[in-house]
């Protein structure tokens, strides 16, 4: 994690999985004993000394950092931090954005079209559509099932029963005695510390806060769900959804305001290109808070100077930090924040990763478990 600092999730992992040793790279007591890692922006070469890896963690939502990378063993499994408070995150600066945009033009409700309909989009659905707006959304598959944003709902379920992730009455043997492995985290530039914990561990039969040691942090990480409704967006069936080229021809000729939640993948790798601005609604306005290279940038400034969008506001660019004197940077008709639209919060990633550790050890399928093939 060469430009996020590792030891606040270190801390919440070791307060409240302390059995779960973890060591930060490149000072890796044993590389071998590293089951799971937890990759964000990570340098070539760091997954090779981990020969006996099971499974990688992105420490964000996307996961394009792992899938491009070149020494990926072919048999690890993949998943990556979501849930309520990245959620939220997201939709606070969606908001943020919206709001002044339907202020300029109060007579007529702005529709909202949604690029990608996951954790992240559905979440600020359920914003927008008690707001007034209307929401389009467009994704691979039409009318699929919800089954990510239920795992989010049953996980928040979970927590709010009081059997939070930590614990699982199937798998309490595993999880009572100490579980062999490890995980290890790409570590900050500036940071050189080597980090091993191994002590108690926990089962149901007492509330977590007790058994941690740590009633403060665990409470904090179970009132997590209280900052937000459920991403299982329950107004799901007032979303219009649509799908494939002509389904995204028909959303773009409708929305006012275009937003880009897709996962950067080989199919959505320049998607914000010349022919699709063409296609919008003229007057438009584009917020990507996807990924930079979502979006060829010269077809962005041409399109927002022939009048075809009306403005953008872009989390995201290609280079990051985006110089100064970058064009983008210059246009008067463009926003532009630093990719601090949603930031992994320490707490709940270590609440995600640890609950992956416990169900890799336990062989069960891993929570937001990424599809090697799709490519999110
Ligand atoms: N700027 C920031 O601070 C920030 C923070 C967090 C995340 N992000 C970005 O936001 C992205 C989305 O996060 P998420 O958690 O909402 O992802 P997610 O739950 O995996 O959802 C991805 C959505 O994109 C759709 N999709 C994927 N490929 C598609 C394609 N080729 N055509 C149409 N739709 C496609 C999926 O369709 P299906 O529903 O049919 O599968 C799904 O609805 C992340 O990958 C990351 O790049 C940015």
């Amino acid at each position: 994690m060469p430009t996020r600092d590792p030891q606040p999730l270190q801390r919440a992992l070791r307060q409240l999985a302390p059995d779960i040793p973890v060591s930060i790279w490149p000072e890796l007591a044993d590389p071998a004993a590293i089951r799971l890692a937890v990759l964000w922006q990570q340098p070539a070469d760091c997954l090779a000394e981990l020969s006996n890896l099971r499974v990688v963690h992105s420490f964000g939502a996307g996961v394009e950092h792992i899938l491009n990378d070149p020494q990926l063993p072919a048999t690890v499994e993949i998943a990556r931090v979501s849930g309520p408070r990245l959620a939220a995150s997201m939709t606070g600066y969606l908001l943020e954005q919206v709001i002044p945009l339907q202020a300029a033009r109060p007579k007529h409700a702005l529709s909202i079209g949604l690029l990608g309909y996951g954790q992240l989009a559905q979440a600020a659905a359920s914003a927008f559509i008690p707001r007034g707006y209307k929401v389009m959304a467009w994704r691979r598959k039409k009318n699929q099932d919800t089954h990510k944003n239920q795992d989010t709902h049953n996980f928040l379920q979970q927590e709010k029963s009081g059997h939070p992730q930590l614990s699982n009455d199937q798998n309490k043997k595993n999880m009572d005695t100490h579980n062999p492995g490890a995980i290890s985290m790409g570590k900050s530039q500036d940071s050189h510390n080597l980090l091993a914990g191994k002590v108690k561990t926990f089962t149901t039969e007492k509330p977590v806060e007790e058994k941690s040691g740590h009633p403060q942090l665990v409470r904090q990480i179970k009132s997590i769900d209280t900052h937000v409704t459920s991403p299982c967006a329950a107004d799901h069936d007032e979303v219009q959804i649509f799908s494939g080229a002509s389904g995204l021809a028909r959303m773009l000729s409708l929305a006012d305001v275009l937003i880009c939640l897709l996962p950067l993948t080989r199919q959505t790798r320049d998607i914000l290109n010349a022919g699709l601005f063409a296609q919008c609604r003229p007057g438009s306005y584009l917020i990507n808070v996807g990924r930079g290279a979502h979006l060829i940038e010269d077809d962005l400034l041409n399109a927002l100077d022939s009048g075809q969008l009306s403005g953008a506001c872009l989390d995201v660019t290609r280079t990051e930090p985006l110089p100064d004197e970058h064009p983008l940077a210059r246009h008067p008709k463009i926003k532009l924040t630093h990719h601090t639209a949603s930031l992994t919060d320490p707490l709940e990633a270590a609440a995600v990763i640890a609950e992956n550790y416990r169900r890799m050890q336990a062989g069960r399928a891993l929570r937001y478990a990424v599809d090697r093939e799709a490519g999110y």
